[in-house]
Parts: C-alpha cells; structure tokens; sequence
C-alpha cells in the first residue's frame, strides 16, 4: 500500500524547538540564579561607587579644601623649621643638590647652567633676602616660568630648611 509522503512536513522544524526553549529557559535561570562561580562585577563583592568610600592615604586633601596655597597666601606662612646649625647644614645641602646648578653655589646667579636661562636671579639680591619665608617656600616648592617646582622631590621640612640656608646668602662685598 502507498502511504502518502507530503511533500513539505511542517512539522520538520518542530523537534529543535523544544531543545531550544529547554536551553533558553535553563540558561536563562542560571543567570538570573548567579551561581558563585559567574558572579559579574556587579554581585562581587566589589565596593560599588559612593557606597563604602575607603580611608583616604594621610595627607590626602578634600576636594572642597584648599588644594594648593598660591604665593599670596603662602607669604606670610611662619617657618615651622627652627633655624639651627643643623637645619642650615640640612639647607645647605639640599641647595647644592637642587639649586646650586642654576643659582650658583654661593647664589649669584652663576650656576653652571645659568647661562641657557634668560634670567637667572641672584640669590643674594636685596629684594629676594626681604622676601618673606613662605615666600621663598612657595618659590621653591611651585617654580616659576622658567625654574621648575620641588614639592615632588624634597618634603615640607626639607622645603622650610632650605628656606633659612637661602636667607643666609649675601652679596659679595663691594656690590
Ligand atoms: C633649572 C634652573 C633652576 C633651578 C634648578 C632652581 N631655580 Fe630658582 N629660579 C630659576 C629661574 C630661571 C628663576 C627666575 C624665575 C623664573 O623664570 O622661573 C628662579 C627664581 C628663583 C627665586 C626668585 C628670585 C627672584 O628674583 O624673585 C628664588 C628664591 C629661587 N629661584 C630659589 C631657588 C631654590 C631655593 C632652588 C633649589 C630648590 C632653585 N631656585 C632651583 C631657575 C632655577
């Protein structure tokens, strides 16, 4: 007997269908279940923004606070450095390792690089000796146009130290 064979058996399609509900659906679960071992970043245990702000580092500054003193207001700064023998020897080191290059070792002006500078200021002129500390302490912490700043390479201590040394220079007599 012939059995009748259609040409077109719609119903073909129909065996992967229940296959692939049954993967969407089990794979569905699982990631909405989250099992620990494919935690994302969202349910791991990472500190999510604003939630558990960490202990910042010591000497870090609130965004609302003052970030960084500008000459003015460093100006009349006191020395919290007391001037002793030791600090000017501190100072005086400090000056030949960072300045002495440019400013020159007694502070003329004459260091051995000077001359690549368009100015390069003398250290014993009248008007920097009247300077205050905290001046000369935002000097030489910030730079200036050209001379570059040194609150990366010696800290508050060093900076004031260095301070008193450069108040000892004085103009060679006959000047
Ligand atoms: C690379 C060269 C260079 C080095 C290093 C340098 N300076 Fe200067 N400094 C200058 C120049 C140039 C000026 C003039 C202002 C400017 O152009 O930045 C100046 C200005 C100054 C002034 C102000 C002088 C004025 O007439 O108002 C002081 C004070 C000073 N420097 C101190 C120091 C001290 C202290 C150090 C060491 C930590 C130092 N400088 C290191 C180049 C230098």
């Amino acid at each position: 007997m012939k059995t009748y064979q259609p040409r077109f058996r719609m119903t073909k399609i129909k065996p992967t269908f229940g296959p692939t509900v049954f993967t969407l659906v089990l794979g569905g679960s699982v990631l909405l279940a989250q099992p620990t071992f494919m935690r994302n970043m969202h349910t791991g245990p990472v500190v999510m923004p604003h939630t558990q702000p960490m202990t910042p580092v010591e000497g870090t500054i609130a965004v609302n606070n003052q970030r960084l003193r500008d000459r003015l207001e460093s100006r009349d700064l006191p020395n919290p450095v007391p001037n002793t023998t030791e600090t000017l020897e501190e100072g005086e080191w400090l000056y030949n390792v960072y300045c002495a290059v440019c400013h020159g070792i007694t502070g003329q002006g004459n260091g051995q690089i000077a001359d690549h500078f368009r100015r390069m200021p003398n250290l014993s002129a009248p008007h920097v000796q009247n300077y205050t500390d905290g001046w000369i302490y935002s000097i030489i912490g910030d730079g200036g146009f050209a001379m570059p700043p040194f609150a990366s390479s010696m800290n508050e201590p060093e900076r004031w130290a260095l301070v008193h040394f450069v108040k000892t220079f004085t103009q060679p007599s006959g000047q």
